[in-house]
């Protein structure tokens, strides 16, 4: 990373401008030793980083002097920024992001050998400006400790005498009861003892602060989880999804073990992990296997006694659906307190950025064909905007419906880019296309290739296969059918398990806006759920190792068919690889039905007189809110779209799904106050106060940028999952986030009408709704989300 690409991405982000140190403060505990004649490398931190600086090290040493704690950043510019391209703030943001700098503004004189080591590694996390403000947060502690008797004084002495504002050891439940701890650590050893301390931890559950595991063993120990009662997996529940480790014998290994726990447990305490714990436990072998650690991933479980979720229906971990569930809670986020505040940082690394760039389509041997230039999608300036219905699409009219789907158009300003959002802008889904019978176009299979808009003819084992499982049957009932397709190991490789949400949401997107062009041009679009995903990954040929690739979604494209019955469902460490194998479990489900007393909206419910295109086009994820209060008259015409949008996709031959909107708004008219309001049903007469008020504050606590909190409300797509695990079993969670997906997107376009501006945000944060609106994350859970506010150029709606 240079030091220009740095200056400019921190100076373009306010998210990220507002971390900088006021006062910079170089570490003083770094060894700096030059690299050759225009770079140094510092040693100190968690890994050896090496600056380069073009301009001479006299230079970087001027600079490094100013670094003192008492300059501000404007000072520094002032003195030095001509003599740097990039400007300081390209020097000093590149050193914060190494983790080499504090912020001076604190006395900072703690020498100590924990203040010392804070200072080194608190850049890692973020939570801290400084070593003061960890020692401080450390200071705040009051502990308790149980453990077995063999190992107490061994625990207590590797938390560190002092370090901790108070330390008490506990022997029994009854002492933890009226006690005024802030913290609380465990540790189990597999022996008779751990029948007394599981009652002591079942206490610490009840007193609803926050508690910390360790279990002792001779094969293995683990770490973890940390328990926040009441939003995640408990020490009971642990030990329902795991097994125990072996019990321990060796005096000496234990006193290891638990200074190892004591070490992890600290720097948790001091704010210096990124890794929390929660929903997780740390299994780390300590035989002579070699084995490497894995976290596992484990969940409360719903309907027993400490999974906080009493009332709901037991979800036993044999279930086929815990898979969901698990993978669900463990890629939440964590409550804004123990949210690392870098982890934002994380989208502008070189490897993300790297990752960005990167094309996503594979080219095949067999040539390409180049589509026509796509049909221009009728305007409202034309007359009516939908055409009268047709059979069969014209080969420029399938180009178009590929293109504003997942292809990149060439922008005004000459640049191009695929139009229809992604998570993380990684461009997830791809479309396959089934031609049955086209008059331009001879039938077989082919993969749309977005970059340069051509048709990749796809050779593949068997085609009667494949429509036998689209379609039930080898004689095709539609012209053509678009199976849309997930780069799963490429988002992967950025957001881990969180990927798997990523993409689904993104097929739920792409389908969407598909299903629009499609619309507009009269076509029928039947989506009926992809159940055999994994068989038609197969067909497709897709590159199935470690789910790079996963098929997501279908649709089927004219020609007079009703929306079919759905099919039967068919049927690691990762929570999504899990979620992709195995066998799924069926249980009825309701297909095309519409919302008691709903009236079907017009074509794919969308207002015949919008301007598909140029709001396609002109649709993009805008991050900066004027003040202005929004309408209530636009509040209701958006979580009626929403809820259009859910039926027109049960219409089209989908589920019915327990998915519904949450209006979170910040910024009413006078007819509304502030507050989160369940909009179940779509007439705001019967939207539900969940909370008020909500200030900007309260909002950030419900999603993971800062920035959003100017926004002036926000739609959240809510599920219910304990109903819908129980309808469908486990493959419904990925048809949930696509449903959710598509409906957000299609508000998004509808609000843009209105000429409101926003995002859709899957870094949502549970325990912010848990919190304020009293949801239990699982009957109702908010699933994906849309915010929004006026622009800061134009007028009120
Ligand atoms: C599924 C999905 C999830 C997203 N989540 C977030 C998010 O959590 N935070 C955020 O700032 N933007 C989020 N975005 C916005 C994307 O980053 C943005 O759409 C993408 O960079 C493409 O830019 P464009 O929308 O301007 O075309 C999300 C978009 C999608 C489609």
């Amino acid at each position: 990373m240079s030091a220009n690409l740095s200056g400019q991405q921190f100076g373009g982000q306010d998210e990220l401008l507002e971390r900088l140190p006021a006062r910079p403060k170089l570490l003083r505990e770094l060894v700096v030793v030059p690299a050759g004649p225009d770079a140094v490398t510092f040693y100190g931190t968690q890994k050896p980083q090496t600056l380069r600086c073009p301009q001479g090290l006299k230079k970087l040493s001027e600079l490094l002097a100013l670094l003192d704690g008492r300059h501000s950043l404007d000072e520094i510019s002032q003195d030095l920024a001509s003599h740097f391209s990039g400007g300081v703030t390209g020097l000093v943001s590149l050193l914060f992001r190494y983790g080499l700098l504090e912020d001076g503004d604190a006395q900072s004189g703690n020498d100590e050998p924990v203040g010392c080591y804070a200072a080194r590694f608190c850049g890692s996390s973020g939570y801290h400006a400084n070593r003061d403000a960890a020692i401080a947060q450390a200071d705040a502690v009051r502990l308790l400790v149980a453990c077995p008797q063999p190992v107490r004084a061994a625990l207590c002495a590797s938390l560190g005498g002092g370090t901790l504002g108070t330390l008490r050891v506990v022997h029994s439940a009854a002492e933890v009861a009226g006690s005024e701890h802030t913290h609380a650590l465990l540790v189990l050893s597999g022996g008779v003892e751990d029948e007394e301390l599981l009652k002591v931890a079942d206490a610490l559950h009840a007193s609803k602060r926050p508690y910390f595991i360790g279990t002792l063993g001779s094969d293995c120990m683990h770490l973890g989880p940390l328990v926040l009662p009441g939003l995640s997996a408990s020490h009971r529940c642990a030990r329902l999804q795991l097994s125990a480790p072996a019990p321990l014998a060796d005096p000496l290994e234990a006193e290891f073990q638990c200074a190892y726990i004591a070490h992890e447990w600290l720097q948790i305490a001091l704010g210096l992990l990124t890794e929390t714990y929660l929903n997780k436990v740390r299994v780390h072998p300590v035989d002579s296997r070699g084995a490497y650690p894995v976290n596992k991933p484990i969940a409360r479980i719903p309907g027993s006694l400490f999974g906080g979720l009493a009332t709901a229906a037991c979800l036993a971990p044999d279930d086929p659906a815990f898979a969901a569930w698990v993978h669900h809670v463990s890629v939440r986020m964590p409550p804004k307190e123990w949210l690392a505040p870098r982890l934002f940082e994380g989208h502008f690394k070189m490897a993300n950025l790297k990752l960005y760039g990167a094309p996503v389509t594979r080219s095949y041997a067999l040539g390409t064909l180049t589509l026509p230039a796509a049909a221009e999608l009728p305007s409202h300036a034309g007359g009516s905007s939908v055409q009268a219905a047709c059979d069969e699409p014209s080969l420029a009219q399938l180009a178009a419906i590929l293109l504003y789907a997942v292809g990149e158009q060439t922008l005004e300003d000459g640049s191009r880019r695929r139009i229809a959002p992604s998570g993380g802008s990684l461009r997830s889904c791809s479309f396959y296309v089934l031609v049955n019978h086209l008059a331009q176009l001879a039938s077989g299979l082919y993969l749309y290739d977005g970059e340069t808009d051509s048709l990749i003819p796809v050779k593949v084992a068997s085609l009667v296969a494949l429509r036998q499982l689209l379609y039930g049957t080898e004689h095709a009932p539609c012209p053509v059918s678009l199976v849309a397709s997930s780069h799963l190991g490429r988002v992967r490789n950025k957001y881990q398990d969180f990927g798997f949400n990523l993409v689904h949401w993104d097929a739920g997107i792409a389908c969407q806006y598909a299903t629009l062009v499609a619309s507009v041009f009269g076509l029928r679009v039947v989506q009926p759920a992809l159940l055999q995903a994994e068989r038609c990954a197969e067909l497709l040929n897709l590159n199935t190792q470690e789910h790079a690739q996963i098929a997501s979604s279908v649709l089927h494209l004219g020609g007079p068919m009703s929306a079919p019955a759905n099919q039967l469902l068919s049927s690691s460490s990762s929570t999504a690889q899990e979620l992709l194998i195995g066998a799924g479990h069926t249980r009825a489900c309701h297909v095309g039905q519409s919302l008691p007393g709903w009236v079907p909206p017009s074509p794919e419910g969308r207002d015949n007189t919008l301007d598909v295109a140029s709001l396609l086009l002109g649709r993009r994820a805008t991050y900066r809110y004027a003040e202005q209060p929004i309408s209530t008259s636009c509040l209701v015409r958006l979580v009626v779209s929403a809820h259009r949008a859910l039926v027109a996709h049960q219409e089209r031959g989908g589920p019915r799904l327990d998915v519904w909107p949450w209006l979170l708004l910040m910024r009413p008219d006078g007819s509304m106050t502030p507050g989160i309001y369940d909009c179940r049903k779509p007439a705001p007469e019967q939207w539900v106060q969940r909370a008020s008020p909500l200030t900007p504050a309260m909002f950030a606590e419900c999603f993971n940028q800062q920035g959003f909190q100017k926004a002036g409300a926000a739609l959240v797509f809510m599920a219910d999952l304990e109903q819908s695990f129980s309808q469908m079993g486990r493959p419904v969670y990925s048809l949930l986030l696509q449903q959710a997906g598509g409906a957000a997107v299609a508000t998004w376009l509808e609000a843009l009408a209105m000429g409101l501006v926003g995002c859709t945000v899957g870094g949502i944060i549970e325990a912010g709704f848990m919190r304020l609106a009293g949801t239990d994350g699982y009957c109702e859970t908010p699933l994906f989300s849309l915010v929004l506010g006026h622009s800061i150029e134009d007028g009120a709606c």
